[in-house]
């Protein structure tokens, strides 16, 4: 039996897809426990077809393994059908797709009021990706959220729905000046809805807890990545959930110790997309260099990624409060044809060196990378699928985050297809 967590060290776009698609032929069950429709996971497969996936797992790729959204994911039923259309319309059996009864939905108003407040907020804005993401996590916390198990009981979602319509009508009227939404035709638009996907609402952590005493393989796919988790991330310019391991165990209701392993994906260099700080950030020809190169643009908003270079503080960060064992370190490819790589291996705050996260966000915000020069290589390693064909340089660069982030890399990506990965020692085997 394995468990394995796959989380983004980073702030999201890590790979998380990909790295999901590569291990996914060898697990039984593939499990989102947090975010929602924020996320965009690209997997590209061996015949070159790609898909972005946003509220389904990255598994439902692989035929013959059974993919669950769990308690920790807010969804979007709208989403959840289009999702589910694509799919269908690609021939990809979506069968063993099971939602968990206690997950949220994301309604209406909740988009609505993510997408005015950021406009409210003008320039202190967060940059969110405006799927209501925040606005329904808020509901949950405030007991005011609407479940997936209460599709399946007409009159109680109506109650929530109205009682929740009586807060957010006076906030979109009152405060933001927009026209209130009307509880009837929500009502009625995702029962509708429902219809198509309620014989999937399940327990799924009857069925992930069942999975794990029967010696089958976990993997459970973080979405966005630690620098965005509402309690351990660049806070307030976070996401509004614990994409970090620890959110893996609520978001499933897998216990702790079913956990066997926790796996970090990240990238050979560092991106963003939306405000906060980011201390490696480039905002010359190199990060221009880095977008294009990397082709830095989100899948789901269709932003410009902010690029900038390795930042080992961060990774070190995410180590820790992931208790990450082995990394992933994807798009090495894309720092190909450089003379010199930089790594940030501490900041400098206000004059004094930190080898660790500065204690406050303020200190966060003032941080100015101290870089360490690793030489660069010119050849392309697309086709590499050893270690030992890397050029020297290369092995040299993957050796120095290895050492910096404390944690074995086990996996390079060298491309985006399934087959462009390295795998240095096999972490499903432990
Ligand atoms: P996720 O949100 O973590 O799943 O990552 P995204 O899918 O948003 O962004 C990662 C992008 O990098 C996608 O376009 C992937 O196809 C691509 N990708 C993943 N790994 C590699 C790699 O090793 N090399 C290259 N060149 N591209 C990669
Ligand atoms: P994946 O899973 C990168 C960012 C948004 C914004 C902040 C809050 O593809 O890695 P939200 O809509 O969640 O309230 O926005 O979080 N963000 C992501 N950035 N990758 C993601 O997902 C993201 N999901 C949210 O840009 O800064
Ligand atoms: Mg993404």
């Amino acid at each position: 039996m394995s468990v394995m967590v796959l989380i983004g060290a980073q702030w999201g776009d890590e790979g998380k897809g990909k790295a999901t698609d590569l291990y996914g032929e060898r697990v039984n069950w593939v499990v989102r426990y947090q975010g929602g429709n924020n996320a965009g996971h690209t997997v590209v497969l061996p015949d070159g077809q790609k898909f972005a996936l946003h509220l389904i797992p990255s598994g439902i790729l692989t035929p013959g393994v059974s993919n669950v959204i769990g308690n920790g994911v807010v969804i979007d039923p709208g989403v959840l059908l289009t999702e589910l259309g694509g799919l269908d319309e690609r021939n990809v059996d979506t069968s063993r797709l099971f939602i968990s009864a206690d997950a949220h939905l994301i309604m209406p108003y909740h988009v609505a009021i993510d997408k005015v407040s950021e406009r409210y907020l003008g320039k202190a804005k967060i940059g969110t990706t405006g799927r209501g993401i925040g606005p329904a996590y808020q509901d949950k916390v405030a007991r005011l959220g609407v479940r997936v198990q209460d599709l399946l009981d007409p009159s109680i979602l109506a109650q929530k729905v109205e009682a929740a319509l009586d807060i957010k009508n006076q906030i979109l009227v009152k405060i933001y000046n927009r026209k209130g939404l009307d509880a009837g035709r929500i009502v009625d638009t995702v029962l509708e809805q429902a219809e198509a996907f309620k014989h999937r609402i399940s327990d799924t952590r009857l069925e992930l807890g069942e999975a794990v005493r029967r010696g089958e393989h976990i993997l459970l796919e973080g979405s966005q990545g630690t620098l965005l988790d509402v309690d351990h991330g660049t806070y307030p310019y976070v996401t509004s959930s614990n994409p970090t391991a620890g959110g893996a165990a609520v978001g499933s209701g897998l216990g702790p110790t079913s956990i066997t392993s926790v796996l970090g994906i990240l990238k050979a260099y560092t991106t963003r997309v939306g405000s906060g700080p980011f201390p490696t950030e480039l905002e010359d020809q190199w990060g221009e260099y880095l977008r294009k190169t990397g082709g830095e643009i989100g899948v789901t908003t269709g932003r410009l990624r902010r690029c900038g270079w390795f930042d080992a503080v961060i990774a070190r960060y995410a180590t820790r409060v992931n208790g990450i064992t082995d990394y992933f370190l994807t798009k090495l490819d894309v720092l190909s044809s450089l003379e010199t790589v930089p790594i940030c291996v501490a900041y400098d705050v206000d004059g004094q060196r930190h080898d660790e996260m500065p204690l406050t966000q303020t200190g966060f915000h003032h941080a100015t990378p101290i870089y360490e020069e690793m030489p660069g290589w010119f050849e392309d390693i697309s086709h590499c699928r050893s270690f030992s064909e890397l050029p020297a340089n290369a092995q040299a660069y993957v050796n120095r985050v290895e050492e910096l982030s404390q944690a074995r890399v086990s996996a390079i990506g060298v491309g985006p297809g399934r087959d462009q990965t390295i795998v240095v020692h096999d972490v499903l085997a432990g």
